[in-house]
């Protein structure tokens, strides 16, 4: 990867009577960044600063967010215009190899990840170890990382080739496995995939086909699929990226790296909060009950939340929240669901919240997950899979944020500093001392 942050200016800092010049660089947009790194050596002090809200951890290429103007762009293409014209497929190209394909590129490309979708047949044996009322996630995070015991042919990371099949590998298989470990909580046979469908389409006929009939693929669901997918490829430093970046910065092997990323993925603060978001629409249940359930959000001795609501960076409404929106719409309408009473909650309270000074002075708009879980309960999905699809939908962006920071020249193994607050250095006392 070619560094392209720019040295604009300094920073002075004083400290302790002594003044130090900190480099101050420019992306291609976005706050400008001071760079720290020889602080420590330079003063003996750290920064500090937990839940990173003011540190650049990387320099990256691939994803770009503007929270006070509620912009997301992937590779600079803004993300309503990828999720109206493009493909799931096409947004993969761009986020791995840094632009959209051409025709020749875009048929090798679907070629390659098609593919690559089976699993090793012995994997298979692996989800019969899961008990059958294992959460999907527990049994993905488990497999994923199993895939390093199959492919040993694509483990060495300083073999471009090589990070680049086990990236087609890990977009290729993650349908696959999401699928199996839906299939299996259900008690029903696994489904092979099929080469002659698209990426979507492959993916839910293997989650809803069952070999007592034939199963045709709904076009408007696999649209549906397709733009869930490409609203979650991708979002920057998160949690989840964060993590896969610091787990592959001690070398260790992509596979076992996505499955650290899917564990964190898991916690309700990151993947849940769609889960949550259906279940507070479900707990309102009708139109009447939101003026009560405004007021209890509202109030400062509570700690209700309207979920789906609020973003750490987005002060805007998430752009990608309009899209889901519509997206609603559409699957909702294909299955009949135009009355849906919990679509009526969720609009009728979004409108309520947008109106509100509460709302309005905290800058709290709807986030992606306010309309998600509708639409993925209303596909067919149960509330467990949901963070299943998210981690399917985002292996792309962790790898493809992987494959830059091993490019980066400028790769260290991360390693925090802390502020220790325990005990000082003190002597060890016998049990029998011991009061
Ligand atoms: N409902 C009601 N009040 C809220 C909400 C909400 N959803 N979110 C924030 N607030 C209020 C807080 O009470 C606080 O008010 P105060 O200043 O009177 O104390 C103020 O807005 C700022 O809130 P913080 O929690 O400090 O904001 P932060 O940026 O840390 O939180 C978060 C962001 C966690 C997403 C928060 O908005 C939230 O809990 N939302 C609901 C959960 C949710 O939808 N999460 C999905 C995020 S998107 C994703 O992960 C894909």
């Amino acid at each position: 990867m070619e560094n392209k942050i720019v040295a604009k200016e300094s920073a002075t800092l004083t400290f302790q009577n002594k003044q130090i010049e900190l480099p101050v660089y420019g992306g291609s947009v976005g706050p400008d960044v001071i760079d720290i790194r020889k602080l420590y050596a330079q003063t003996g002090a750290f920064t500090y600063d937990p839940g990173f809200t003011s540190t650049a951890s990387c320099e990256s290429h691939l994803t770009y967010i503007d929270g006070d103007e509620g912009v997301l762009l992937y590779r600079g293409y803004p993300i309503d215009q990828l999720a109206e014209q493009s493909s799931f497929i096409e947004v993969c190209h761009l986020l791995l190899y840094g632009e959209l394909p051409n025709q020749a590129q875009l048929t090798k490309f679907t070629r390659d990840i098609t593919y690559h979708t089976m699993l090793h047949a012995q994997f298979d044996r692996f989800f019969e170890g899961f008990r059958r009322d294992a959460h999907p996630m527990a049994v993905m995070t488990g497999a994923v990382g199993a895939l390093s015991a199959f492919y040993h042919d694509s483990l060495n990371i300083d073999d471009p080739r090589q990070r680049e099949i086990s990236s087609h590998r890990l977009v290729a298989k993650m349908p696959t496995i999401a699928a199996r470990a839906f299939k299996y909580t259900l008690g029903q046979p696994f489904v092979t995939p099929r080469n002659e469908l698209d990426y979507p389409s492959n993916f839910l006929r293997m989650c809803f086909a069952v070999p007592a009939e034939d199963y045709v693929v709904n076009p408007v669901m696999a649209k549906a699929m397709d733009v869930f997918m490409i609203l979650h490829a991708d979002h920057e430093q998160n949690a989840s990226t964060s993590t896969v970046r610091l787990a592959g910065s001690s070398g260790a092997n992509p596979f076992a790296c996505i499955a650290s990323g899917i564990a964190c993925l898991w916690g309700p603060s990151h993947g849940g909060a769609n889960e949550a978001a259906l279940a507070m629409l479900r707990e309102i249940g009708s139109v009447d009950n939101i003026p009560d359930f405004v007021r209890r959000v509202k109030d400062p001795n509570s700690d209700v939340r309207l979920m789906g609501f609020g973003h750490r960076v987005y002060k805007n409404y998430d752009p990608r929240a309009k899209v889901m929106q519509k997206l609603c719409h559409a699957v909702l309408q294909e299955v009949g669901h135009t009355d849906d009473p919990m679509l009526k909650v969720a609009m009728e309270l979004e409108k309520i919240a947008l109106n509100d000074d509460y709302f309005v002075q905290r800058k709290l708009y709807p986030n992606i997950d306010f309309y998600s879980g509708i639409t993925l309960s209303a596909m067919g999905f149960p509330t467990s899979m949901f963070t299943v699809l998210f981690a399917l939908a985002r292996t792309v962006g962790w790898i493809a944020q992987w494959s830059e920071m091993i490019a980066d020249p400028s790769q260290k193994i991360g390693r925090p500093r802390q502020v220790y607050t325990g005990p000082t250095q003190r002597n060890y006392v016998p049990l029998s001392a011991r009061g």
